[in-house]
């Protein structure tokens, strides 16, 4: 079965990038939202990425037209019902996801493949809202989803090997490389990458450096492209926040538990990149250390 029509659940930063590559690779694309504001936002966000692919002559304007005329936005979740696959890219709160998915599971046909695109839950907590946990899987893309390569496809104890192999070719089919991971929270990558980010907090927090000088250090020694507190500030310190929160739940394993100063820059609304400030301060053309010290 090949997939010839996704629906997307949330038109975010997940949902808008996600969208904007199922229907750059020829995929018809239905974003749904709860409110016309968020779709306005999250095309605006793909206009400006494609003209400036169009611009650098990386696609076509007719690509870029072509893109168009099968992206459509919806704040109706029936409008989904006749996708292949549906990926769900909506804020980690578990009852409102399973609430959609058990809407559609009524709705969808009985071959479509449910998705989601969530960090840190288990996919199973959501597959089990379904009677088609065969049919279910993790899609997880990485942010900015148009640049990143990466995949992770996640298969749980109940997801059917056909289900895998056909999101597999789903995620080649959009240019991506797909990787496989169990179904644990944070799958590969964030169950990596999240006791990382929080290490280097608490190198910070525990005063032994500076916010650029740990930056500099990840980034200049390991070649990473950005440091981990501008990576903080980039994917946003709620998120990982929230992620952290999730993991630590889930594992009871120190490692994953946040930091104080975590939590204190989240509750002072210091975000990141979104909110003007986080570990930086981006109300200035270079940002520059908003915390000097402790
Ligand atoms: N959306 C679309 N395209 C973007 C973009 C965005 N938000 N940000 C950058 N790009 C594109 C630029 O247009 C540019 O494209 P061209 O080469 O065609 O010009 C290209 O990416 C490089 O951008 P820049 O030159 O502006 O900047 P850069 O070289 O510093 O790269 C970056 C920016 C790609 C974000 C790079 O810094 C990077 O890879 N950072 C790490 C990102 C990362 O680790 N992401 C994973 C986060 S964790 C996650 O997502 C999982 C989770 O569950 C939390």
């Amino acid at each position: 079965m090949g997939i010839e029509k996704v629906g997307i659940l949330g038109c975010g930063l997940m949902g808008a990038g996600i969208a904007q590559v199922c229907a750059l690779s020829g995929v018809e694309t239905v974003v749904r939202e709860i409110d016309q504001k968020f779709i306005d936002k999250g095309f605006g966000t793909i206009e400006k990425n494609v003209k400036r692919a169009v611009e650098k002559g990386k696609i076509s304007a007719q690509d870029k037209e072509a893109m168009w005329n099968r992206l459509q936005g919806t704040l109706e979740l029936g409008d989904l019902k006749e996708c292949d696959l549906i990926i769900e890219a909506v804020i980690e709160n578990l009852e409102l996801k399973n609430g959609m998915f058990s809407t559609l599971d009524k709705i969808c046909s009985e071959k479509a493949i449910l998705a989601s695109n969530t960090s840190s839950l288990t996919i199973m907590a959501m597959a089990a809202s379904t009677n088609r946990p065969d049919r279910f899987c993790g899609l997880h893309f990485f942010n900015p989803v148009p640049v990143m390569q990466l995949v992770e496809v996640v298969k749980t104890i109940a997801t059917s090997q056909e289900t895998t192999d056909i999101c597999f070719e789903f995620c080649k089919q959009l240019g991506k490389s797909p990787i496989l991971a169990k179904d644990n929270s944070g799958f590969i990558v964030n169950r990596l990458l999240i006791p990382y980010l929080l290490d280097a907090i608490k190198v910070f927090e525990e005063g032994h450096a500076s916010t650029e000088d740990i930056d500099i250090g990840m980034k200049l020694g390991l070649n990473h492209p950005m440091g981990p507190l501008t990576l903080l500030d980039f994917v946003g310190l709620d998120t990982v926040y929230s992620i952290a929160n999730i993991m630590f739940e889930e594992f009871r394993e120190q490692r994953f538990a946040p930091p104080p100063l975590l939590k204190k820059m989240v509750l002072a609304g210091y975000y990141g990149r979104k909110s003007g400030k986080g570990f930086y301060d981006y109300s200035v053309d270079k940002p520059v250390p908003s915390i000097l010290g402790i």
